[in-house]
């Protein structure tokens, strides 16, 4: 079996080792333009040149949680495409959406500010039922939020494509679904947590239409993609006190350009795409366990991850 690793902007060594250890039977090597044909790919963002040299593959695997960027490229009908499935990125989701949420309602960061400027000053506690929080997107990223959320005693609202049952960790949260419900979704929730795949669907979700919505003094945090915002719309809100302030994590280009008018506006505050990073090991052993399934003769639908093509995610 022969493995083919292909992902921008990656350091390959300690991937390619730890793939040849996980699997020790395969060829796993790095891929460059000409290179033998592959049964299987580990890519992110690759080439289109990756894409057509590579007509057999079963299989690709995308060291992240979005497969947006590899589903730009031209794939050939039918071929697999299998996403990190948690991989340890929940839990650093659970802990960066929970320190947003929690610096803005308990208002540390207006804190740390009163202390830089030498002042020792005490604000009223502010209500929690005041804040309730909207997650968009419900799968493996977002119902960990908010089970995180809910041990915080947030009441959390949560949207998705398909409706969802009240079981698990969202037996609590009140959910909505699709977009007739979006508005009564967005009306009940004060703090909006973006955690939606990039889709045609989803891109520029978070306008001025969709935000407007949010109570007033909303604030947003997105995790997702910057593709889901529309800048201009963020600021006009934020500047118009309709929004009270922003965690942003995604931008639409990557890294934000200097100049960029989200670099200082005072009520944001920025990550470099930080929220939840792939985690080597977890990763390889995941995708190696996922090769080893397929190559054992098991159903791809027997693999968590799968993606939808058609749907985008
Ligand atoms: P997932 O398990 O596929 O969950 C996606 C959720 O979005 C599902 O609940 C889905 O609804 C919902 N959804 C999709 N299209 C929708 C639409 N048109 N309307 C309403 N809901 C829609 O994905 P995940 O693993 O949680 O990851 C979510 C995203 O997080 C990724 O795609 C990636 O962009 C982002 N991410 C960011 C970072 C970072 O470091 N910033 C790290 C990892 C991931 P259904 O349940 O009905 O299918
Ligand atoms: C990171 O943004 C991911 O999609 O895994």
């Amino acid at each position: 079996m022969r493995i083919t690793f292909c992902c921008t902007g990656t350091a390959p060594e300690p991937w390619l080792q730890g793939l040849r250890a996980a699997l020790p039977g395969a060829d796993v090597s790095l891929w460059s333009p000409g290179a033998p044909a592959a049964d299987y790919g580990v890519v992110w963002a690759p080439p289109q040149t990756f894409i057509d040299q590579q007509p057999g593959l079963k299989a690709l695997f995308n060291i992240g949680a979005g497969v947006d960027a590899l589903l730009r490229l031209r794939l050939p009908p039918g071929l697999a495409v299998v996403r990190l499935d948690d991989a340890g990125m929940s839990v650093q989701m659970a802990e960066y959406v929970c320190q947003a949420v929690i610096r803005h309602f308990r208002e540390f960061d207006r804190a740390e500010a009163d202390m830089a400027a030498g002042q020792w000053a005490f604000r009223k506690p502010r209500q929690r039922a005041d804040f309730p929080v909207g997650i968009m997107g419900l799968g493996v990223l977002g119902s960990r939020v908010a089970q995180a959320l809910q041990a915080f005693d947030f009441t959390v609202n949560g949207w998705s494509r398909s409706a969802k049952p009240a079981v698990g960790p969202l037996a609590h949260v009140r959910t909505f679904a699709g977009e007739e419900q979006l508005p009564a979704f967005l009306s009940a929730s004060r703090v909006l947590v973006n955690l939606l795949p990039l889709t045609t669907q989803t891109e520029n979700i978070l306008n001025h239409q969709t935000l407007s919505q949010l109570q007033p003094g909303g604030y947003v945090i997105n995790v997702a993609r910057g593709a889901h915002v529309v800048d201009a719309d963020l600021l006009a809100l934020l500047d118009s006190g309709h929004l009270a302030g922003a965690t942003l994590d995604v931008f639409r280009t990557e890294p934000l350009p200097a100049g960029h008018p989200f670099w200082q506006h005072p009520k944001l505050t920025l990550t470099p795409h930080t929220s939840a990073r792939t985690l080597r090991d977890e990763s390889v052993a995941q995708i190696a366990r996922k090769i080893g399934a397929l190559a054992a003769g098991e159903p791809l639908s027997s693999l968590a991850g799968v993606v939808d093509v058609t749907q985008g995610y």
